[in-house]
């Protein structure tokens, strides 16, 4: 009788397994056909809601960062999520004690499952070795995906003379490819980039590291403020493996329109990998 029990809560413990790997390989599956996450930058969550329930059918996930998380936290998130059901990219950057990192690596694949989520690779290898073992575990313990873990290297907005007031005297891109080096040693799966640094981290860093790159814009849409920019198209033939697009996107007067025209734009590298 015992062994049956045994038996049985092994059977339910590997179903729940297979789930969670299921809903990744689902996740996976969708940002094969659309590499874009679309930033959602607004601390209004109506706002956010809407927006992601234009864009169920047209981006492969959505990112939600700092400004709606400090407004909303978890629930806001819960909310969004409802309204498209898409992968989400949890961009809060984490940056601090390896102990404390690894508890909000925890919290937040509990709370948000997100497909991918990130931290800073400055807080060093232990902090980055701490927070892919969290990832691990709370996916074994709770049977929960375990998110992807992104390192930002060194932010798109700094130049060298940023760097070298932090004291790094080394230029942009010795430094990016130091750190994604770390990131990789460390355990985590990919960092975000540069377009213009997608080439040479896709070289430094091989195949199976992700490589996810804002800083992209089609041809037809504003840069804004951002400087470095590639088209979707030639980001993804780079070496990325995902787009973060916000703008283009949230700030045209048709988001579905807007998200799938890149869509289209991105058929050369998209229609290869989508599965028959
Ligand atoms: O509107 P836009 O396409 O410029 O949005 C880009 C998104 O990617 C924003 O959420 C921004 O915070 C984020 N991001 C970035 N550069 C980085 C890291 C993140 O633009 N290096």
């Amino acid at each position: 009788m015992r062994a049956v029990t045994r038996d049985n809560a092994a059977l339910a413990a590997q179903n729940v397994t297979s789930f969670a790997e299921s809903v990744v390989m689902a996740q996976s599956s969708t940002l094969l056909k659309n590499p874009v996450f679309c930033a959602v930058d607004t601390p209004d969550v109506g706002k956010a809601t809407a927006l992601a329930a234009k864009l169920a059918d047209t981006v492969g996930g959505l990112k939600l960062g700092l400004e709606f998380f400090s407004a909303n936290g978890p629930k806001g998130v819960q909310q969004v999520q409802k309204a498209s059901d898409l992968p989400l990219f949890l961009d809060l950057k984490f940056h601090d004690i390896p102990n404390t990192v690894a508890g909000a690596v925890r919290s937040a694949a509990a709370a948000v499952k997100p497909f991918c989520m990130t931290l800073m690779a400055a807080g060093g290898r232990a902090m980055m070795e701490a927070a892919a073992k969290a990832a691990t575990d709370v996916a074994h313990e709770l049977i929960v995906p375990r998110p992807l873990l992104l390192a930002v290297t060194v932010l798109t907005s700094f130049d060298g003379d940023d760097l070298l007031e932090t004291g790094v005297s080394g230029t942009v891109p010795d430094q990016v490819r130091r750190l994604a080096e770390l990131a990789k040693l460390s355990g985590i799966d990919g960092v975000v980039c540069s377009p213009l640094e997608a080439e040479m981290l896709r070289r430094d860093l091989g195949p199976g590291f992700k490589l996810v790159t804002p800083g992209v814009r089609p041809a037809w849409a504003a840069a804004n403020d951002q400087k470095r920019i590639m088209t979707p198209l030639e980001a993804m033939t780079a070496g990325a493996d995902y787009l973060v697009i916000g703008r283009p996107i949230s700030g045209a007067d048709d988001p579905g329109a807007a998200s799938a025209r890149i869509a289209l734009e991105l058929v050369p590298v998209t229609s290869s990998t989508t599965p028959a």
